[in-house]
């Protein structure tokens, strides 16, 4: 399958809603699946501080996008997520080539990528050089936001966080 990667803030207007109000949609289980990332608001989609979009011809076909950086341990670090690949267009790597691409995007501007990973999407973090933080290298703040998850489990945050490190799994 042929798709291009886009940043969210070139598209034009229409298309940067029709892809904030895809993404709202599909976090708010709106779209018969059950999301499997906190729900976002389509103007949560335009807040973001960096966002990539997959197209497949003029198709939406997936999004990453980026928190602002958070200050921590001498770091700027940014949360990648909200990592979204709409069914039909899954295993043609494009949330690889979404990852890699915010990646690239965020080590350019001196920051320090994390994220919270589920099964489906860990090996993909991995392979885009992410491995297991240890204790204290991800701002507390971001574990805050596991509380508005409405599928998180009684015994805490279903996620795996992830921390780059150029190591490539
Ligand atoms: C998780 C998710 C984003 C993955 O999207 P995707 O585009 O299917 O992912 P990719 O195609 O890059 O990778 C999926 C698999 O396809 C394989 N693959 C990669 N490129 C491929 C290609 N060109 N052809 C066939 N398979 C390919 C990958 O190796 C990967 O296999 P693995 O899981 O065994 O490592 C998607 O399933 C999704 O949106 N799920 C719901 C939301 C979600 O869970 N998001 C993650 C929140 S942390």
């Amino acid at each position: 399958m042929e798709y291009e990667i886009k940043k969210f803030s070139d598209l034009e207007y229409a298309m940067q809603n029709d892809v904030a109000n895809k993404v709202a949609a599909y976090t708010n289980g709106e779209l018969g699946e059950i999301p499997q990332m906190l729900p976002v608001q389509p103007e949560d989609v335009f807040k973001k501080f960096v966002g990539f979009v997959a197209l497949h011809e003029t198709t939406f076909a997936g999004f990453v996008g980026s928190a602002d950086p958070i200050e921590w341990a001498g770091l700027l670090m940014p949360e990648v997520g909200s990592l979204w690949v709409p069914k039909e267009f899954r295993n043609h790597g494009v949330a690889n080539s979404l990852v890699r691409t915010i990646s690239d995007y965020l080590l350019g501007e001196g920051l320090q990528p994390f994220a919270f990973v589920n099964p489906k999407s860990n090996s993909i973090f991995n392979r885009n050089g992410y491995l297991d933080a240890v204790n204290g290298e991800i701002p507390d703040s971001a574990f805050g936001l596991c509380k508005g998850c409405k599928h998180k489990p009684a015994n805490g945050c279903c996620d795996r966080v992830v921390i780059y490190t150029g190591a490539k799994g």
